[in-house]
């Protein structure tokens, strides 16, 4: 049946002659022509064009095309289940599940197309952040096998263990600290837990094709001991000057004895990771603490049973709660990141370890931990690490590590006042959960992600994908933008229904040209968090693109703005 249908976009009509057809068993339409902007017109012309095609008019409908129109509604925060995230992720191309075709692997998962978009991003800009834009801290990249006497030295052989255990009542399976055997109980039911020994997460691999000389090794469980190996040449070949910081973005490997919760606790996994070196007898930090504010839960506080407190961390350094201004520093830091990139504050707190809780190296832990949909639970770790791990490695490697402070003269093994460690895959559960929303008017959902980290920059849209002139010029825009930012084309379906496909994977902008643009030499450029629109020349387009992307300018402010 060919039929009129009028669509309303930004406030104007337009009209097409479309046609359904039956193909495979399923109705599919097909524009056949665009008839202008006046109705009258439009519907004689839908005549002549069926006349000319010998066909007699069926019928002519005027259908009004909902998908287009401008609904209004409001965009509220939708609080989902982690089980809902893999879903979604899953449905559009984030993550999967690893060997999904085979069943799945547990605690394996593969990034599609726009979830390894989101991780290099979140990579990128924390690197840019921690490495690129400070005088003090240079990165690595180290390799995932090395001398397993790394890991003798560190002490994971020894006592990098966990303690399988089982529940009574419920049968969940988990891992417990040693100091908590006899008094955790079943996260799921409160039953008692049975413990099944304790276990080392590395992942033995041996190397060497032939087996009587072959080396057991490990995969690395953290990315930290390839800082500590490389510590001393990397100090002397950049004339480093304390206090300074090596970084490393890497994949680590636990043997977890319950990966659960999606990419929260995985057997494969990314950590961004700085290893802060300061002369154990200068512990002045000589940067201001980042003025932030988060909820602190102190040992003490824990301890009592009473409720974090929500203060600056620079106030709870001065308070002493926070013993070490190098680790309010690093705290703070770590929260103004999350900040820069749109994460909501209100989601943190930071956690003191209990002495028991600390790990064999750390003298004082803090965890940045978030409010995931499972409860309270370690984000980052920003641990007090001393000189544990190179009085260690210089002990079993029988080198001299110790390196020449500029400042006060002397030959000195560096210590570790900090230790900022953050798994990727937690950072972009973190910023996917506080992005989520719902648009109540189009009635989908958007993704509210900082431009920075949105997998697409930008989509570009023909108005109508019959005019020759609009098609050739959006092929045009389109490849000069994609030399530079990762933007998609998409002519598929009514503009609305591309609004919300873009909503949904947080493509923060999407650009139209239209007939009057072909005029004007301009586009239109629509904003996904405010659905507000600007008209911006096409020579100006990429450089208005690049701010908008970093928010250097109000969307407002960058073009001429129409309802
Ligand atoms: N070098 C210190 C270290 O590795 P950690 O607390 O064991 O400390 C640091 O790990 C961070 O690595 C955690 O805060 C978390 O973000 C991430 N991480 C650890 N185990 C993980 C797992 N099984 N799956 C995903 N991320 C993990």
């Amino acid at each position: 049946m060919a039929f009129v249908v009028k669509k309303n976009i930004r406030g104007k009509d337009y009209f097409y002659l479309n046609e359904n057809k039956r193909v495979d068993g399923k109705v599919r339409t097909k524009t056949i022509a665009y008839l202008g902007k006046i109705k009258k017109e439009a519907e004689k012309k839908a005549s002549e064009i069926l006349k000319s095609r010998e066909r007699k008019i069926d019928k002519i409908v005027l259908v009004k095309d909902k998908k287009t129109d401008h609904k209004k509604g409001t965009m509220e925060k939708k609080n989902i289940s982690i089980e809902e995230l893999t879903t979604f992720c899953k449905r559009k191309g984030f993550v999967y599940p690893s060997g999904e075709i085979y069943g799945g692997f547990a605690g394996f998962w593969d990034f599609g197309p726009l979830g390894v978009e989101l991780k290099n991003n979140i990579k990128k800009l924390w690197w840019q952040f921690h490495v690129l834009s400070r005088e003090d801290i240079v990165g690595i990249d180290g390799s995932i096998i090395t001398n397993p006497k790394v890991w003798e030295a560190s002490g994971h052989v020894s006592s990098f263990v966990d303690v399988a255990v089982v529940c009574k009542k419920c049968g969940n399976k988990t891992k417990i600290d040693k100091y908590e055997v006899g008094k955790a109980l079943c996260e799921k039911c409160n039953g008692e837990l049975e413990s099944k020994g304790e276990f080392n997460p590395m992942f033995a691999t041996s190397v060497g094709p032939i087996s009587e000389e072959s080396i057991k090794a490990y995969l690395r469980p953290e990315t930290a001991q390839l800082i500590f190996a490389n510590f001393k040449s990397v100090y002397d070949n950049l004339r480093l000057k304390l206090p300074c910081g090596i970084a490393q973005i890497g994949k680590a490997f636990r043997n977890e004895i319950a990966p659960r919760d999606f990419l929260f606790r995985s057997r494969e996994f990314e950590q961004m990771e700085i290893e802060y070196f300061i002369n154990p007898n200068e512990e002045k930090c000589p940067y201001k603490i980042p003025n932030v504010e988060t909820f602190i839960y102190s040992e003490e506080i824990q301890k009592k049973n009473l409720e974090p407190i929500k203060m600056r961390i620079k106030d709870a350094f001065e308070k002493g709660i926070i013993k070490k201004e190098w680790h309010a520093y690093w705290l703070a830091t770590e929260l103004l990141w999350f900040k820069s990139l749109g994460a909501n504050l209100e989601n943190f707190r930071i956690r003191q370890h209990s002495k028991e809780e600390l790990s064999h190296y750390s003298s004082d832990t803090w965890d940045l931990e978030y409010k995931f949909p499972f409860g309270w639970k370690e984000l980052e770790g920003i641990a007090d690490r001393g000189n544990f791990d190179l009085f260690q490695h210089e002990k079993a490697s029988k080198k001299d590590l110790k390196v020449f402070d500029e400042n006060s003269k002397e030959r000195i093994l560096p210590s570790v006042i900090c230790e900022p460690s953050l798994g990727v895959e937690r950072a972009f559960l973190v910023f996917m959960f506080d992005s989520y929303f719902y648009d109540t008017g189009r009635e989908n959902i958007v993704l509210k992600i900082h431009p920075k980290l949105a997998p697409i920059k930008a989509a570009i849209f023909p108005i109508v994908k019959i005019n020759k002139d609009i098609v050739r010029i959006s092929h045009e825009i389109y490849a000069n933008l994609k030399k530079e930012f990762n933007v998609i084309y998409d002519s598929g379906g009514s503009v609305g229904r591309r609004y919300a496909r873009n909503d949904e994977i947080g493509t923060p902008f999407c650009i139209t040209i239209d007939e009057e643009g072909l005029k004007k030499k301009d586009v239109t450029i629509r904003d996904r968090d405010t659905k507000k629109q600007i008209r911006v020349k096409i020579s100006e387009l990429k450089n208005i693109l690049a701010k908008l992307i970093e928010k250097e300018i109000k969307f407002e402010a960058a073009g001429e703005i129409f309802e």
